[in-house]
């Protein structure tokens, strides 16, 4: 097959975040609840995670071997705002010099504020669902991006807002565990007030051209039965719930939320309207919508041939990227596109190689067809702590071994080198 090549500016990239593989980070609402029984599988604890705050420029290493223009992490709340005023200076530092290793190297940073914790202060006060957050989180990015605004142009100000609400309101696998479709209409409303404050604060902040998006997780949904109406219907709703509440919002400056009998809001925010300069795509599988007789009322499930799922039972379904992409560029026509996350938990290695090559391919397909995707961060560079499901999952181009900290390249480590070293796939 005749490989394709890439744009040469294209930013190839990687992706982490902060709770999976820093370690220690114990004044956050996850470390609490890690603490728990029956929380996480095999009742692990993030403990020292990957200890990448201690390893990262050894980290930078594995960056340098496979080539990468561009690493996306996160920034720790928990850690660098202890109080509502009180910040810890030696943490920014920390962040700084991390930030400037990542440029020495020639590594463009793209920074997320929030990626799933929240201080452990916020969330007894109430977390997402308690209107102050907003301000607090003001606060939060007002003093990291006057501090490390120098050397990020990108910042992601939340990830995968409608998923980590589902996930803490309705499944109830994250914290504060409740388990209950209503609940989750506060939470979002106040993560977009935050987010557009946020943006607001990054461009007044900024010494360059700053560029702020949100990472949004999409999902392909499909009705469990193609001919039962109320499953395209509900099918429908979850859609556009789940995927499009965040970046339609942000796009028309209405805020709407409906779910039949059980909430419709449809709010003005005129002062969200346009507060992002890329869309930032989380890809990873498709799910199918079941109708549940009682609250939450629908079931995700997955299908799909066994050699076609994941380690997490994750259906790999690499055609559903361009229908992702398809959609997010006719919704958001002008808007770059980032794919802020794209990989598999695959502990052989046996279907890593294959997932990167037709997701790439269908990029690839979709920058020819003249999408803006400018950048690609594989999850993960490592493996790490996979949020409930503890550290079985295992996502890394690189195999962590948590008894040594060292870092065992996997082949899908070369095989993504060599995409990137050619610009070839
Ligand atoms: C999250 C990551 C997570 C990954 C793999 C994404 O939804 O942003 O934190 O590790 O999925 O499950």
């Amino acid at each position: 097959m005749k490989r394709r090549k890439f744009p040469k500016d294209f930013l190839w990239g990687v992706a982490t975040s902060s709770h999976q593989v820093d370690g220690n980070n114990k004044n956050s609402d996850w470390w609490a609840w890690e603490q728990e029984k029956g929380r996480i599988a095999n009742n692990d604890k993030s403990g020292l995670a990957c200890n990448h705050w201690n390893l990262f420029e050894n980290d930078i290493e594995l960056m340098n071997q496979l080539g990468i223009k561009q690493y996306r992490f996160s920034v720790e709340w928990a850690r660098i705002q202890t109080g509502s005023k009180q910040f810890d200076k030696s943490v920014l530092v920390r962040y700084k010099n991390m930030l400037s290793c990542l440029i020495e190297n020639n590594i463009e940073p793209l920074v997320t504020l929030q990626h799933f914790t929240l201080p452990l202060w916020i969330s007894k006060m109430g977390g997402w669902e308690n209107p102050k957050i907003i301000d607090y989180f003001a606060r939060y990015v007002h003093e990291v991006s006057s501090s490390l605004g120098a050397n990020v142009k990108y910042w992601v100000t939340i990830n995968e807002p409608l998923l980590v609400v589902a996930a803490s309101y309705i499944a109830g696998i994250m914290p504060p565990g409740k388990k209950q479709l209503k609940l989750i209409v506060n939470p979002i409303r106040n993560m977009l007030l935050s987010h557009g404050k946020a943006y607001e604060i990054l461009h007044e902040n900024s010494k360059k051209r700053t560029m702020v998006g949100v990472a949004n997780h999409i999902t392909v949904y499909q009705s469990d039965k193609w001919y039962h109406p109320v499953e395209n219907y509900l099918t429908r709703v979850v859609n556009q719930l789940m995927n499009w509440t965040f970046i339609d919002t942000i796009r028309t400056g209405i805020f709407e939320m409906k779910f039949p009998f059980q909430f419709h809001i449809k709010e003005a925010c005129p002062e969200l309207k346009g507060t992002q300069d890329f869309i930032g795509i989380n890809y990873y599988t498709r799910e199918y919508v079941k109708f549940l007789l009682k609250d939450p009322y629908v079931e995700l499930i997955t299908k799909g041939h066994k050699n076609k799922r994941s380690d997490m039972n994750q259906e790999i379904y690499p055609e559903g990227f361009a229908t992702v992409l398809d959609q997010v560029n006719k919704k958001c026509a002008g808007l770059d596109i980032l794919i802020t996350e794209n990989g598999v938990s695959d502990a052989e290695d046996s279907r890593r190689e294959k997932f990167i090559r037709d997701h790439l391919n269908i990029l690839h397909h979709k920058l020819s067809q003249g999408l803006p995707i400018k950048s690609y961060n594989h999850w993960s560079l490592m493996d790490n702590f996979e949020w409930h499901e503890g550290f079985r999952q295992r996502f890394g181009l690189f195999k962590t071994d948590y008894k040594t900290q060292e870092r065992i390249p996997r082949k899908s480590a070369s095989v993504y080198s060599d995409i990137i070293k050619n610009g070839l796939v």
